[in-house]
């Protein structure tokens, strides 16, 4: 293995995947499905392969001006690369619109695919990282979550309530039986979790008061001004995006209707590659596994005025990351039972070099009242 790694081949084989790699990309790029343009996926991979074509060169004994002008060649390519790099950059901070640059996120229906049925509570399908102020397990936790959710909204017997990204409907069976709201419902993305939680509906003899749809929250298709709450517990960070999902929320709601949300958001603004790379490229690699749109990430500042923006008044969002976290983490590492029903992601989670990570993101209650004028 040693000898294959230092000889002439191993150069020959990264050269080849650099090329697959170039075409892949480039393809990619040129059908828009990658955040960059054509040009720029042969910049980025066009020094190194210059770097290892004066290697390949200097072994193969080739004579001339062949290696000076790799090398040379190598050079010009980075100092572009360099260039673009920083003028994109001056443009991002320019316009403030980070969406275009960064890891593409993962999509959430794949991710929620992937999980398929694993669930984080044991009691019920709940899939959120619960609230812990009093909770002592993950279903206490995940059922306080809901509770303070419900709760902060007002849900009441008068209300029509769409709750948007469900899972497996386990917050619209505690919600009806708690505050009996005149009736829920519920879009989710996810085919799967939607079915399954219809089974369940259906199983606690609910299908009258608890309609479940696939659908996306950015566009719910639901008439104007049809309910009085709005609700998205642990989900909006993936919406495409969560500023079009407040638009769409400010559509179906009536006049003086009111949105609650259990959120995460980052702390401050995303780590900044060129001072912190470490700490940006875990970011960003943890952002897009867990299918968040760069165009998500604000902090809760930032967060208010967008509600505000999208015609909401009342606007509160409140960090509940202390009663969050830290329970989370300590059920992560207490409960084998939980980290079993999470299969590789428990591992993962548990697992993931923090590098400071911990203290990059917030979770925030947020509450608002639509507008009446
Ligand atoms: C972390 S789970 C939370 C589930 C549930 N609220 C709970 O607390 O158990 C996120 C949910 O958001 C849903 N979701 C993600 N993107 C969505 C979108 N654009 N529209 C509707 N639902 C979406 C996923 O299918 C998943 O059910």
């Amino acid at each position: 293995m040693i000898d294959f790694l230092a000889s002439a081949h191993a150069i020959d084989l990264v050269l080849a995947l650099i090329a697959v790699e170039a075409v892949v990309l480039y393809r990619l790029a040129r059908t828009g499905r990658c955040p960059l343009r054509p040009r720029e996926t042969l910049l980025i991979l066009a020094p190194g392969a210059f770097l290892l074509l004066a290697a390949r060169a200097v072994i193969a004994g080739l004579p001339g001006l062949l290696v000076p002008a790799l090398f040379l060649a190598a050079l010009i390519a980075h100092l572009t690369d360099l260039r673009r790099q920083w003028t994109n950059r001056q443009r991002v901070a320019a316009s403030g619109d980070h969406a275009e640059t960064g890891l593409p996120a993962l999509s959430p229906r794949l991710l929620y695919r992937l999980a398929s049925t694993h669930s984080f509570s044991e009691r019920g399908m709940y899939l959120n990282l619960g609230y812990w102020a009093e909770a002592r397990t993950i279903d206490e936790a995940c059922e306080a979550m809901v509770e303070l959710v419900g709760k902060t909204a007002g849900i009441g017997s008068a209300d029509d309530v769409v709750d948007v990204g469900f899972g497996f409907g386990e917050q619209d069976i505690y919600w009806t039986r708690r505050f009996a709201p005149r009736g829920i419902v519920g879009v989710n993305i996810t085919p799967e979790q939607v079915q399954a939680a219809r089974e369940r509906v259906r199983a606690e003899g609910l299908e009258d008061r608890i309609d479940l749809r696939e659908g996306s929250a950015t566009a719910t298709g639901l008439p104007d001004a049809c309910c009085d709450v709005v609700t998205a517990v642990e989900c909006a960070f993936h919406f495409d995006t969560r500023e079009q999902f407040f638009a769409e929320a400010a559509r179906v709601l009536r006049p003086g209707g009111r949105i609650v949300l259990a959120d995460s958001i980052p702390m401050r603004a995303e780590p900044d590659p060129w001072r912190n790379p470490l700490r940006a490229a875990l970011f960003s690699i943890a952002r897009a596994a867990l299918a968040v749109p760069r165009a998500n990430v604000y902090p809760r500042d930032v967060y208010a005025a967008k509600l505000a923006a999208a015609g909401f008044e009342d606007v509160r969002v409140e960090s509940i990351r202390d009663h969050v976290f830290p329970g989370w983490s300590r059920a992560l590492a207490e409960d084998a039972g939980l980290r079993r029903r999470l299969g590789p992601a428990g591992w993962l989670l548990r697992n993931f070099p923090d590098a400071g990570m911990k203290d990059e993101f917030d979770y925030v209650l947020a509450f608002a009242r639509r507008r009446t004028t």
